[in-house]
Order: C-alpha cells, then sequence, then structure tokens
C-alpha cells in the first residue's frame, strides 16, 4: 500500500461523524490500496467537557475495528493539528440552535467557526485538498470559510446536497415503481434548506423524462418538492433526533463522486462557490448540477432549463441564500 491520504473531520464525536468514520476507514472510499490517517478535531475541554472524552472512545473503536487500510488516528481540538497536510476534510461539526436563538444569530455563531477554519485550512492543509461543508447551514458556512481561506482556489470547496439529492432520488424510484438506479439526473438548485429546489423538470427514470414518467403534476409540485424541502424535519419528529447515518451516507457519496468520474448519462448535486454560471452572483456557494472527472474536480452542467414552476422556486433559494450571505457580511473578508 503505498498511497497515504490525510482525511480530517470535524465534529468527529457527533452523530453523523460516528456514521461515517468506520466507513472511511475501512476502504470503501479510498480503495483498498489506500492507507487512511483520520486527523478527527472535536471542541475543546474547557468548552464541553465530554466532546474530547467521546472522540477518544470513538478513536478506541476505530482501532478495534482494525482496518488494514487505516494506519493512524489522531485526537486533537486543535483546527491546525486536525488540518496538517490534509488532503481531504469534511467539516461536520458546527453550532446547534439553541433555544430562542435567531436564524441570524445561528448564522454569525457559526461564521464565527468557520472563519477560523477556513484561516487554518488555508495555513495548513495540503496543497490538493478537497473540503466538503456538511454543518449548518452548510452553503453559508461554506461561503464563510471560503472566503477566509481564500489561499485555496475556489473550486476545491464544497457543501453538501448530496442527501437532498439521495432522497429526491429515493422518493421519485418509489413512486413511479423503480429502482433507485434507474432515476438520473436530479438535481438539488440553491440551497440547503427548506428553500432547495429539487428539479424534477430534468430528472429522468429509465432514461426518459421524469414528467413522462410521473404524469400527475399536481403530486411532484405539491407533494414531491414539500417533501424533499421538510424530509429533514420530519425525520426528527419520527426518530426525535437528526438524520444521522443518511447524511454520513451523503458525504461519503459526495466524495466517492469526485473520485470517481461520472457516468456520461448522469450528474450528481453539490454546493460549489459560483462563477456566475445561471446567474447566481459569484462567490454565493450555490446547489447545482456537476459532472466530476475522477481526479477530485466537478464542472457544472450548463444550459438546463427551468419551467415557471421552477424558476419561482429557484429565484426563492437564491434569495435566500443571498440573505444569508447579507447576515454573515461582516465575516466576509473583501
Ligand atoms: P451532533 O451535535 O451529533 O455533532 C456535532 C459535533 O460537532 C459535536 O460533537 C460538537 O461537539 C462538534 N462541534 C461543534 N463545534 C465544533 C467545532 N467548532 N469544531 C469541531 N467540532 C465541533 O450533530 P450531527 O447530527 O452529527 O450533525 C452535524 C452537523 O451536520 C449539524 O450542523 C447538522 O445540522 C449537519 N447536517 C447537515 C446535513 C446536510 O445535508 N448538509 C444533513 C445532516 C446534518
Amino acid at each position: 500500500m503505498s498511497k497515504v491520504v490525510r482525511v480530517a473531520v470535524t465534529g468527529a464525536a457527533g452523530q453523523v461523524s460516528y456514521s461515517m468514520l468506520a466507513r472511511l476507514a475501512s476502504g470503501e472510499v479510498f480503495g483498498p490500496n489506500t492507507h487512511v490517517i483520520l486527523q478527527l478535531l472535536e471542541i475543546p475541554r474547557s468548552v464541553n467537557p465530554k466532546a474530547m472524552d467521546a472522540l477518544e472512545g470513538v478513536a478506541m473503536e476505530l482501532e478495534d475495528c482494525a482496518f488494514p487500510t487505516l494506519k493512524e488516528i489522531k485526537v486533537t481540538d486543535d483546527p491546525l493539528q486536525a488540518f496538517d497536510g490534509a488532503n481531504w476534510v469534511l467539516l461536520v461539526g458546527a453550532a446547534p440552535r439553541g433555544p430562542g436563538m435567531e436564524r441570524k444569530d445561528l448564522l454569525t455563531k457559526n461564521g464565527q467557526i468557520f472563519v477560523g477554519q477556513g484561516k487554518a485550512l488555508a495555513a495548513r492543509a495540503a496543497s490538493d485538498v478537497r473540503i466538503l461543508i456538511v454543518g449548518n447551514p452548510c452553503n453559508t458556512n461554506c461561503l464563510v470559510a471560503y472566503h477566509n481561506g481564500k489561499d485555496i482556489p475556489a473550486e476545491r470547496w464544497t457543501a453538501m446536497t448530496r442527501l437532498d439529492h439521495n432522497r429526491a432520488v429515493s422518493a421519485l424510484a418509489v413512486k413511479s415503481g423503480v429502482t433507485n438506479d434507474a432515476v438520473t439526473c436530479m438535481t438539488i438548485w440553491g440551497n440547503h434548506s427548506n428553500t432547495q429546489y429539487p428539479d424534477f423538470t430534468n430528472a429522468k427514470i429509465n432514461g426518459k423524462p421524469a414528467t413522462e414518467v410521473i404524469t400527475d403534476r399536481k403530486w411532484l409540485e405539491t407533494s414531491f418538492v414539500p417533501q424533499c424541502q421538510e424530509r429533514g424535519k420530519a425525520i426528527i419528529n419520527k426518530r426525535g433526533l437528526s438524520s444521522a447515518f443518511s447524511a454520513g451516507n451523503g458525504a461519503l457519496d459526495h466524495v466517492k463522486s469526485l473520485l470517481k468520474p461520472t457516468p456520461a448519462n448522469d450528474w450528481v448535486s453539490m454546493a460549489t462557490v459560483s462563477k456566475g454560471e445561471y446567474g447566481v452572483p459569484k462567490g454565493l456557494v450555490f446547489g447545482y448540477p456537476c459532472k466530476t472527472d475522477g481526479a477530485g474536480n466537478y464542472s457544472i452542467v450548463e444550459g438546463l432549463q427551468l419551467d415557471a414552476f421552477g424558476k419561482t422556486k429557484w429565484d426563492l433559494t437564491l434569495k435566500e441564500l443571498l440573505e444569508e450571505q447579507d447576515a454573515v457580511k461582516e465575516l466576509l473578508p473583501s
């Protein structure tokens, strides 16, 4: 095993990371011939006395798996150490919404975390680093981190809309009575929030436009779209906890997609730093349809058309992201 990859994960004692770390270490993502070094970050004992203990317990479990592909585990509360030489970085840790906290407070509280992490990444990550932001509000956390870590090129920063993508694929598959692999060309436009637009108009089922297979337009507009937008809340209502293994799975699918070229007849959803595609203001982190080259790079699928319904939804999610950007403007260096 000559290849070694350093993978930094923040919020590493949390429930999303717990469902993801063994899979990252096992060879499933980076292959059987690559050694993985996990660099795991949690918050200091002075802030939460339990987090580092919990992380040490997770590290012990990882050791006890004896994965042939796992070379080393580092646990730390220092972002500079966690990101040192990292080739892949999954920023999962974020501040949760506290009681009575307004949306703007949540944005700025998280923004402050991502200012520091953006700077630490620019200072320490490997020159080929790829960064995925999972911690919410993930688009705007990514915006803040990127703007504060600009030594790292814009195309290395992405935020996660893959869980939403997978939810949308599954919902269309269930409705049309096909298996998940029959649904292609799904796009989650915009924000990972309940304004996202899961675009059924450009999706395909068995290679045919989804709207020709599911002809019940009312269901698509009034059931499918809100179901995708509100799926996170529906899971919290049932489970009493937010999505965990499906979120971890989405993050791993995102990384795997960057490591494997997208099939010619498909694309995946990722939120990326806009270069102005589809008229989105440059620098905003917006969910797009993307194709990957298998070497860690993506390109945005251009030229898709939206109908009047889709355009209305698209405008709403863009508006929300512009409002979020405005809420964190003090954290964005000019
Ligand atoms: P959790 O509360 O179980 O774990 C979060 C962990 O992050 C905690 O252990 C906490 O100590 C740690 N943390 C907080 N601030 C940190 C910092 N500055 N540095 C390092 N670690 C820090 O939460 P869970 O369920 O694991 O979710 C993690 C995040 O992922 C949340 O923000 C959640 O909203 C988000 N999420 C995003 C999804 C997406 O589709 N983009 C889907 C599901 C979850």
